[in-house]
């Protein structure tokens, strides 16, 4: 008797345990599914980080819903953060995007044209859709443009359908090395080629203004070869042809080589000869002292300049093993060079310079912790990406308020590597697991956060809108490493979801 009651109990106990879990695990499948449309200037929760010295509601909150007692205009429309320059471009090109097979073009061609611009030029892109059937957007990666122009489609504006156009308009003020690509669909339609560099010319000797604390550094080269290396498939390319491309160069000539790093994982490359990085991200280092027998790592995303001189029997530079660039003739004559395993270490490359910013006051700090756990993303069960331990979309909002002085720190636990880009700014690098930098001032908009890493980055607010900062391994964003670097008082009219038909990545 008293046995079978145990029994009974037993059993009523485990019905109920299976009863709750089923209900837990349903409840939680049910809570992610995204709904049709998510407002970006108002999805997951707002962060408003850590403020030294700062009242408890401007520290920190990720309870959602309150203001946090920050103040900023508000309803400040995404629409209305644009080129504040009047008048006719300098500059109206037309890009005009084609689905063709396996490709999405531009002008035809994948990579798309290379854009060139005079520094100060006041520029116009107007991207006609012809026939990709999910629509397009072009972001300008690295190019800190106004807000309604950064080509996210569900929060600076709706993807563009077949037959309709969007107009881009900024000033091209960042010399350095860029690139734009779509921001619709991001991880099937970049990897689809639809992409191309973008290069500001450096201001003429001794004009122009340099940005916040970057080094001018005239860098003067008789030639300037531009390597924009892209996997369609399983094929590897170098300005969208595989192998190796030659190009001709005197013995004694300067090349500035600008590489862009469009695909989804890290790459190095090596050469012949001795280089210097003379900028990273488009922005220029300070002291670059030449570099034999390293590679150089790019991160996804990411650019470097490099500054050689060619010696008597040509320079060859790879990449990744699988692409190489020949300056004049090869002096492997075919064969790829083995790769150095030594790595240059921007952390710790050329020489400091004043950086503009005093990043031991900052105004708000930031943590990014990316980590992976069981669970639901819309409504599909797996391992996911989160962001502060919580699954995207309920994911932060880091709240900032213009003029403000940054920090950030992210941190890696996720076990996988992650190629972080913050949209509409350049970050400083302060330190990498806890290593700080003593090189040059380290500009990025892209940066490689290894599996443990933890980087620590400032950034000025001073481009107001609502901007992503995620992941540009970009299937690893479209499994929703993404998050928000949000301007208060600033709201989008756009919305991401399968309503309005906008999917950013
Ligand atoms: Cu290169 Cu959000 O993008
Ligand atoms: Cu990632």
């Amino acid at each position: 008797m008293k046995h079978r009651l145990a029994k009974r109990i037993w059993l009523t106990v485990a019905i109920g345990i299976v009863v709750a879990t089923v209900g837990l695990v349903a409840g939680s499948w049910h809570a992610s599914l995204l709904p049709g449309e998510i407002d970006p200037g108002n999805m997951g929760y707002p962060d408003y980080g850590v403020v030294p010295g700062g009242d408890a509601h401007a520290g920190h909150d990720t309870s959602g819903g309150g203001h946090g007692g920050m103040h900023g205009a508000a309803g400040v429309s995404v629409d209305s953060l644009v080129e504040q320059r009047q008048g006719e471009p300098d500059r109206r090109i037309t890009l005009t995007a084609r689905a063709e097979g396996d490709r999405i073009t531009l002008n035809g061609r994948t990579p798309g044209p290379e854009l060139r611009f005079a520094y100060g030029e006041l520029v116009e892109v107007v991207l006609v859709n012809e026939s990709v059937s999910t629509g397009a957007t072009l972001h300008w990666h690295g190019l800190d443009v106004p807000n309604a122009v950064d080509g996210v489609a569900g929060v600076t504006q709706d993807a563009v359908m077949p037959g309709e156009r969007f107009v881009y308009r900024f000033v091209a003020d960042q010399p350095g090395t860029y690139w734009y690509h779509a921001h619709q669909l991001s991880s099937e339609q970049v990897r689809k080629g639809l992409l191309g560099a973008l290069v500001v010319e450096d201001p003429p000797a001794a004009g122009g203004a340099p940005a916040e604390g970057a080094a001018p550094q005239p860098v003067t080269a008789e030639l300037d070869q531009l390597v924009v290396l892209h996997q369609y498939g399983a094929e590897a390319t170098l300005n969208g042809a595989a192998g190796t491309t030659t190009v001709p160069a005197e013995t004694g000539q300067t090349v500035r080589v600008r590489v862009v790093n469009t695909d989804n994982a890290l790459t190095a490359l090596w050469a012949t000869a001795p280089y210097r990085v003379v900028a990273s991200d488009g922005s220029p280092l300070n002291d670059p002292e030449p570099v034999t027998g390293r590679s150089l790592g790019i991160t996804a995303g990411g650019r470097a300049d490099l500054l050689l001189t060619v010696p008597q029997g040509g320079a060859r530079i790879d990449f990744g093993g699988t692409t190489a660039l020949v300056l004049g003739s090869d002096p492997s004559a075919g064969a790829v060079p083995p790769q150095p395993t030594e790595f240059v270490d921007l952390l710790s490359y050329g020489s400091p310079a004043d950086t503009g910013l005093d990043a031991s006051r900052p105004d708000r700090s930031f943590e990014y912790r990316i980590g992976k756990r069981l669970g639901f993303l819309d409504g599909r069960p797996g391992t996911w990406w989160t962001i502060n331990d919580r699954l995207y979309p309920d994911v932060p909002m880091f709240m900032v308020e213009e003029g403000e002085l940054v920090t950030m720190r992210i941190e890696n636990q996720s076990g996988d590597s992650h190629p972080m880009h913050l949209h509409g700014h350049h970050a400083l690098v302060l330190s990498r697991n806890g290593t700080p930098s003593t090189g040059s001032p380290w500009w990025v908009d892209s940066i490689e956060v290894a599996p443990g890493d933890t980087w620590e980055i400032a950034f000025r607010a001073d481009n107001p809108g609502i901007w992503m900062d995620h992941c540009h391994n970009l299937p690893h964003a479209s499994e929703g490493l993404v998050a928000h670097l949000m301007y208060t008082g600033v709201t989008s009219p756009y919305r991401i979801g399968s309503h309005p038909g906008n999917h950013p990545e």
